[in-house]
């Protein structure tokens, strides 16, 4: 990776991003994307029968979704953008070189969707004044829907793009980037998704901003209820349209993507959990619809926490498992693509790194180069003594506490990508990864934390002179 690297040595740079994004999705396909056109529904309703509870609790549950969407939902938004750029600037620069035109549309989108949720969310009371201020109202609301999902149904297509480019690695136009394979089975199960989730959460909502024992709150349960049933058998569909589009290799990778390789025995009884997790979700609001009238907190919130799991674990395994790429096919995540392996492989890659300061192992550097390179192949997704921390997988491997040997490790190096398909193969040459086992080794005795440019301050490599270029 040719940057100065940005690092976190304890919880490691994939965890900040994970984070940050996974927050992101929950707020955005529960309390926007699905949650929207569920709450103009409730409005509509009140319209129609000319009843001000369901107007309220419309409004209600909106505010919650207006608090939290203009908040922590646009901040961790910003966010993924500051953390991805972060920790993987090579493969943000290449998918905005791509997809320029549509993150370009996105936020124009994202711009009319922010102006369009204050206008809706702040004109409300005011709508309640006459007929045609509030048929305009849920006109508000409905357009609003509508650009909350444009915006998803763009990014969408920028994951599927990372899982698999399709045809664009041969025609790379910006169509072919969008339309690639996986774009069109993840937005249809997306979109119910989203729905579900806002279902859930509005079931939860309904129940804490209505009145005990009123024929009011059974109503208002059995139509979220309904709602959540309804999105149930898209959702399923969407599902299993998604899961036959994902390529075999990374299907493979599942078993490690759902938990860490600790865990991947557990794969098959996962499954079940998951799949009895999800109709957990369709038995408990039948249960409510069923009973009817009294009802406890318990089953309402039983739906959104389960969904919020599975959600979690599912964009989890969907960042693991396109792994060892960035950018299906096109980028490692190390974020060396793969034309360019030959030519390192021989070269090695600290010779044409700028930012580092050695630029070819010798017997004095040996331990600082290998921290170099270290840093441009494995820090994205190891950290040297925090969580997924690369002594510790050696150790793991050869043995807990038991001196580490160069020669096991630089073997290892050497088939690394075989032996685990989810790593790149090794980007540099042998004595890069000798410099690398030399490292290594050393943190066992010396478990310095290994900090990052942010901290430690950017080197140059010495074949670079001040005007650029190579001195040698
Ligand atoms: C694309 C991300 C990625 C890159 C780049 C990467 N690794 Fe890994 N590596 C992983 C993951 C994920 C695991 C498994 C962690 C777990 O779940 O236990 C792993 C496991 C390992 C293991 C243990 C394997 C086993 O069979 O138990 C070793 C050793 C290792 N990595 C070394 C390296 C070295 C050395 C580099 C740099 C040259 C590197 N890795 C680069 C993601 C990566």
């Amino acid at each position: 990776m040719d940057i100065p690297a940005f690092h976190l040595d304890f919880m490691g740079n994939r965890l900040l991003i994970a984070i940050i994004a996974i927050l992101h999705v929950l707020i955005n396909h529960s309390l926007a994307v699905g949650l929207i056109p569920l709450v103009v529904l409730l409005e509509r309703l009140g319209y129609k029968l000319q009843n001000p509870d369901w107007d309220e609790l419309a409004r209600k549950i909106m505010f919650f979704a207006f608090i939290i969407t203009t908040s922590l939902g646009a901040m961790t938004g910003v966010g993924i953008w500051l953390s991805a750029s972060l920790a993987n600037p090579y493969s943000i620069g290449s998918l905005i070189r791509v997809f320029y035109w549509a993150w370009f549309t996105e936020w124009v989108v994202f711009v009319t969707e922010v102006v369009l949720i204050l206008i809706y969310f702040l004109t409300w009371r005011r709508s309640n004044l006459s007929k045609e201020a509030k048929a305009k109202h849920i006109k508000i609301g409905s357009s609003l829907a509508i650009f909350s999902w444009i915006t998803m149904a763009i990014i969408v297509a920028i994951l599927g793009f990372m899982m698999d480019p399709g045809n664009w690695m041969t025609d790379r136009s910006l169509l072919n980037g969008v339309f690639n394979p996986i774009y069109l089975p993840q937005l249809a199960f997306r979109t119910p998704v989203a729905m579900l989730m806002a279902g859930t959460v509005a079931l939860f909502l309904t129940f804490l901003f209505t009145k005990k024992d009123t024929t009011f709150r059974t109503e208002a349960i059995h139509y979220v209820g309904m709602w959540i049933l309804a999105w149930f058998f898209p959702a399923c569909i969407g599902a299993i349209w998604y899961y036959t589009v994902i390529p075999d290799v990374m299907v493979n990778n599942f078993n490690v993507a759902i938990g860490t390789q600790a865990f991947q025995d557990w794969l098959d009884s996962f499954k079940y959990v998951g799949a009895i997790a999800f109709f957990s979700i369709a038995l408990t609001v039948g249960y409510l619809l069923f009973k009817r009238g009294k009802t406890s907190i318990i089953p309402t919130m039983l739906p959104v926490l389960t969904i919020f799991s599975l959600l979690l674990v599912f964009e989890r395994t969907r960042e693991f498992i396109r792994k060892p790429y960035v950018i299906g096919k096109y980028m490692y995540s190390n974020a060396y693509r793969p034309e360019e392996y030959a030519l390192l492989n021989k070269e090695g890659i600290l010779k044409y790194a700028t930012y580092v300061s050695t630029n070819e192992v010798t017997t004095e550097n040996k331990l600082e180069a290998g921290k170099n390179v270290f840093m441009l192949a494995c820090s994205r997704c190891h950290t040297s003594n925090g969580i997924n921390s690369v002594m510790n997988k050696f150790e793991l491997m050869y043995g807990k506490g038991k001196p580490l040997e160069i020669e096991s490790m630089v073997g290892y190096m050497k088939g690394m990508h075989n032996a685990r398909n989810y790593m790149p193969p090794f980007p540099g040459n042998t004595k890069e990864m000798e410099a690398l086992a030399a490292y290594i080794k050393s943190l066992q005795d010396y478990p310095d934390p290994l900090e990052g440019a942010q901290e430690n301050g950017v080197s140059i490599s010495p074949t670079q002179t001040t005007k650029g270029g190579f001195a040698k």
